[in-house]
């Protein structure tokens, strides 16, 4: 049996419950083993320490990751960092700094500026570190993938993603980042659909977008936006993106938190002979032209023991890298960043069409606005922006930017988080 991977977290809340749960299992395994973590607020999860068994563990529970580090980073082989995306940058220095392996969640930055300074940090890395972007190593889709690059479905044409979650009031609520452009202190927060919550499968379109190789990303060439906003929150809650990869694949995202029933998160792939449909956690099917259907079975995917695993047989040198570094993470921190400078404005959605809705399920109340899902399957199918085709947009047309305007990003947001 191969030595346990000797793991730090920080954060004993929110996400960072999930990555302790699965690391209670996979020390049950045998896998890895829990040295130490911490959180501001440690003594307010008191009940979670003891399910978790931290006393007949050994674990060491610390309020703050720097003491921690200190006293335990001689002893990690990798640190674990779920906490609010406004302090990863600073943790993986920390865990950079002292020659320990990095498992970021997701997303790594909302700034494409902080971002290229965590790559350079990277660079110094011992081993790379790993992204958390949940989906890339489902079995089903890098097979997908392979098939895609080998030719056998043409030329790859679009990529679209219909991602549709519902989400109450009280999500909106739910910290002091929540819906939130910009910090007190004016760091960048763009807590969204896009760069958030649904980030996961933003960054799968990228990959089905990617070049001629496997582990690959599409590469915004130009983008063009329009945000809008149901909630009554400071950014957007729904998006509707274009973008024209450096290998001219065309990738439309239509996502939106203003809507009810059912969680929907379909992604496309249009090739010339056969168009891929891909519903994560359901099922997928390959559609011909000739009218065939070939269905594709996803395995069952627990998608944080997965991630684990994976991430330390890279670090064994079982495998040559993580599923996602940071620099495949470029692609989204700057198409996400491109949104808004392309948008320009966060348009509130006319009046008439926000109705507000009680669920008998959960007793919570939601936003959705009539006509949204018409108008997000009419963009992905023929590109049709409900700014101009309904009217929605009060101001001027968004603009076709390109990478060379995201200078222009951080006046945008001081702009948006203004009005
Ligand atoms: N992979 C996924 O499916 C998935 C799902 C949800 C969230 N996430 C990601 O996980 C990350 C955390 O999101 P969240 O919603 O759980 O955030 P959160 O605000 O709930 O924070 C998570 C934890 O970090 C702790 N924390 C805050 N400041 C800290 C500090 N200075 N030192 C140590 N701990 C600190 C909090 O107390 C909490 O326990 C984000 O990057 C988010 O996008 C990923």
């Amino acid at each position: 049996m191969k030595p346990p991977i000797r793991i730090g977290i920080i954060g004993l809340g929110g996400y960072a419950g999930a990555h302790h749960n699965s690391v209670v299992q996979l020390e049950a395994q045998g896998h890895a083993r829990l040295v130490c973590t911490c959180d501001p607020q440690a003594e307010a999860f008191a009940a979670q320490q003891e399910s978790y068994e931290f006393a007949r563990r050994g674990v060491k529970v610390f309020a703050d990751y720097r003491p921690m580090l200190e006293a335990h980073g001689h002893e990690l082989d990798m640190l674990v960092v779920p906490t609010p995306i406004s302090l990863h940058a600073e943790m993986h220095r920390a865990g950079v700094e002292r020659g320990i392996a990095v498992y970021l969640e997701k997303p790594p930055t909302l700034d494409y500026r902080e971002l290229e300074r965590m790559i350079a940090t990277d660079r110094t890395a011992k081993k790379t570190t790993l992204v958390g972007f949940n989906f890339i190593i489902e079995k089903a889709r890098l097979a997908l993938k392979q098939r895609i690059i080998s030719g056998e479905f043409g030329p790859l044409r679009e990529t679209r993603l219909n991602a549709q979650w519902p989400r109450p009031y009280s999500y909106f609520a739910r910290n002091n980042w929540a819906g939130r452009l910009l910090a007190p202190d004016g760091g960048v927060v763009l807590d969204s659909c896009f760069g958030n919550a649904m980030a996961h499968f933003v960054h799968n379109l990228l990959f089905w977008a990617g070049d001629s190789t496997l582990m690959s990303w599409g590469q915004p060439e130009t983008a063009r936006a329009e945000l809008y906003r149901a909630h009554a929150i400071e950014g957007a809650d729904t998006f509707f993106v274009e973008s024209r990869t450096t290998s001219g694949v065309v990738m439309r995202f239509a996502l939106t938190h203003a809507c009810e029933g059912a969680s929907l998160q379909t992604e496309t792939v249009v090739c010339e002979k056969a168009s891929i449909h891909y519903i994560v956690g359901q099922h997928a099917e390959i559609r011909w032209n000739d009218g065939r259907v070939e269905p594709v079975a996803l395995e069952p995917f627990n998608a944080l023991h997965e991630n684990h695993l994976d991430y330390y047989r890279y670090l064994r040198g079982e495998t040559s890298r993580p599923a996602t570094t940071l620099v495949d993470s470029r692609p989204f921190v700057v198409l996400n960043n491109l949104a808004y400078v392309s948008s320009g404005e966060i348009t509130p959605f006319p009046a008439g069409l926000v109705k507000s809705i009680t669920h008998p399920h959960d007793a919570q109340n939601y936003l959705a606005v009539d006509g949204l899902p018409d108008a997000l399957a009419d963009f992905l199918a023929h590109g049709r922006w409900p700014g101009s085709a309904l009217g929605w947009r009060t101001g001027s047309p968004a603009a076709l930017v390109t990478p060379a305007d995201l200078p222009r990003f951080i006046p945008t947001l001081e702009a948006l988080a203004a009005r």
